[in-house]
């Protein structure tokens, strides 16, 4: 799904529609993702062109390595404690905008940026529109490798099937920017994935989920059929 090149076209046509929205002076939030990705690059030649001044705030290496590549300045999450904006992808969205993010292994600093921001903005093509969260893409959880058999065991106690995360091109576990594991987890189609997520940060070796509840201010979402950004707000 992530390599489909009409997805592409549309993830290419909300980035640049996102970028629109930063403002000079602004601390800016920055996701990651192949979305995000146009955003950065549209973002650099803002700055480049237009004489932008903004700080980024990159939720990963990733996307820290994009902004330096177009020249946009940086700061790390530990050195701040608020932002203005924060701009990010997205694997799915429900009709109430909330959202499961991870699918890059990144929601944990995500969460962390979105939580800092003003104003949550995620950006995604209309294939991540889903009538209800862990339609098609399984919750993304960080947890520490020494936790690993006890989060398993706990999770299918909970109605959970968990897959550890593993890597391509590198032998082994996916290894996040925290150091850390990310299990994959589909639960079961009635399940109460808000219950679910509150139990979830109580568990000791979870790190953070990628449910992201009640955090999103709007969405904007390429759509196919008018090849165009619709907006969509709670
Ligand atoms: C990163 O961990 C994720 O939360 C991404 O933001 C999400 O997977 C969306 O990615 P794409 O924009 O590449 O679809």
């Amino acid at each position: 799904m992530k390599t489909n090149s009409a997805n592409q076209e549309l993830k290419k046509m909300v980035g640049i529609t996102a970028a629109d929205l930063i403002k000079d002076e602004m601390t800016c939030g920055i996701g990651t993702g192949s979305t995000v990705a146009f955003f950065i690059e549209e973002l650099g030649r803002r700055v480049q062109q237009e004489g932008l001044r903004i700080t980024g705030v990159p939720t990963s290496f990733q996307s820290k390595l994009l902004c330096r590549q177009y020249n946009i300045p940086v700061q790390d999450t530990q050195d701040c404690s608020r932002l203005d904006i924060a701009i990010d992808g997205a694997d799915e969205v429900d009709p109430d905008l909330n959202v499961i993010k991870g699918g890059g292994a990144a929601q944990t600093r995500e969460k962390i940026v979105a939580a800092m921001a003003d104003q949550f903005i995620v950006i995604v093509d209309e294939t991540k529109l889903v009538p209800k969260l862990n339609h098609a893409f399984p919750v993304p959880i960080e947890i520490i490798p020494a936790a690993l058999t006890f989060v398993e065991n706990k999770l299918q106690r909970m109605g959970g099937e968990a897959t550890l995360r593993m890597g391509v091109r590198k032998d082994g576990p996916v290894i996040t920017d925290n150091g850390q594991f990310i299990l994959d987890v589909q639960f079961k189609p009635d399940t109460d994935l808000k219950n679910i997520d509150r139990e979830l940060h109580q568990t000791p070796g979870i790190v953070e989920t990628g449910l992201f509840f009640g955090m999103v201010a709007m969405t904007l979402v390429g759509s196919a059929a008018e090849m165009k950004v619709k907006t969509l707000k709670k």
